[in-house]
């Protein structure tokens, strides 16, 4: 069993990174937290307060940063919509927020735990993470590993050179990188091979009752804006993929590389620059990398096993 702690902006694929955790008899899913990203704060904190309530998921969500750390916000909204989670019928929140800022129910936890049993997931803009270290450092010791979803080393998404979650808040993700815990970083390289095929919607839809159709309808908006905005036939469901990385290490595949955030670049600003083999490079990089813990970074994805995990815990939210 392994205890998270989910810090999401859903976010469409974080709705499906929340279900996945709540749906899995190996995940114990400590606290939902939630960031400024996809959408503002405000409108993210209601999207996972109404999938909890979609999934019957009572675990604590607590509210966090309202936007990055020195950068104007930046929201995805040609993704995900004016909601940040448009498509399906929004359920109203059945119970109250944790009424404590994400910042300290992440500390709160990490010092309560016992050391090194708790993972960290972040699948939004790192800004509540980066804060949480700022504000107690001792959580770094205390974390067993960091899964995130952001970057990418071959390409980006806002730009050609930077992913999303990265662009929004670069100088919250050089924070993380440079911490010296262990991270996994689980970029669009992997997660754009988690993509929600036709056959992928008809095993949800086999599934049945409300949950499935909930699931359905957000794909179904995901897939349009996806087509629309990157031509993409099948909307690629990058956030869970962090979550089934904890289930199954075999899901994917990983390659240790020095990874460090581009702050400064004209046209590259958010980049993750990635070195698999530091050694190799100019002394600058090799000074860089040796001050630094290696990264692993998500490389191929067992497509299928990581399907099978996602319609499994929705069957098992749904039997419940
Ligand atoms: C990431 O950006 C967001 O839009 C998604 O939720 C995901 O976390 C992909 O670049
Ligand atoms: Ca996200």
């Amino acid at each position: 069993m392994e205890k998270i702690i989910l810090d999401c902006d859903p976010g469409h694929d974080d709705a499906i990174a929340i279900l996945l955790a709540a749906g899995n008899p190996d995940i114990e899913l400590l606290a939902i937290t939630t960031v400024a990203g996809n959408q503002t704060l405000e409108k993210v904190t209601r999207n996972a307060m109404a999938v909890c309530a979609a999934g019957g998921i009572t675990v604590p969500i607590a509210a966090g940063a309202v936007g990055p750390l020195v950068r104007p916000q930046y929201v995805a909204e040609d993704i995900h919509g004016d909601s940040g989670l448009d498509g399906p019928v929004l359920p109203a929140a059945t119970r109250d927020l944790d009424p404590r800022h994400a910042v300290d129910v992440i500390i709160d936890i990490l010092m309560a735990e016992e050391p090194g049993t708790v993972h960290l997931v972040p699948t939004g803009p790192l800004t509540t993470i980066a804060l949480a270290i700022r504000k107690e450092p001792r959580i770094v010791g205390r974390v067993k590993s960091v899964v995130l979803m952001g970057g990418a080393y071959t390409r980006g998404n806002v730009t050609s050179a930077a992913e999303f979650n990265i662009y929004v808040d670069p100088e919250a993700a050089e924070a993380v990188f440079a911490a010296d815990w262990d991270v996994t970083m689980v970029g669009l390289d992997l997660t754009h091979q988690a993509t929600a095929t036709p056959d992928v919607i008809d095993r949800i839809t086999a599934v049945g009752g409300p949950l499935a159709t909930f699931v359905t309808d957000m794909l179904a908006f995901f897939r349009s804006t996806y087509l629309e905005r990157f031509g993409f036939p099948d909307p690629p469901v990058h956030d869970a993929c962090c979550v089934a990385k904890l289930i199954d290490p075999a899901v994917f595949s990983t390659s240790d590389a020095f990874v460090a955030v581009e702050l400064n670049g004209r046209w590259t600003s958010g980049m993750t620059y990635t070195v698999f083999d530091p050694e190799l490079s100019v002394p600058e990089v090799r000074t860089a990398a040796a001050a630094r813990r290696r990264t692993h970074v998500a490389t191929t994805l067992d497509k299928d096993r990581f399907w099978d995990l996602v319609v499994d815990a929705l069957g098992r939210l749904t039997e419940k």
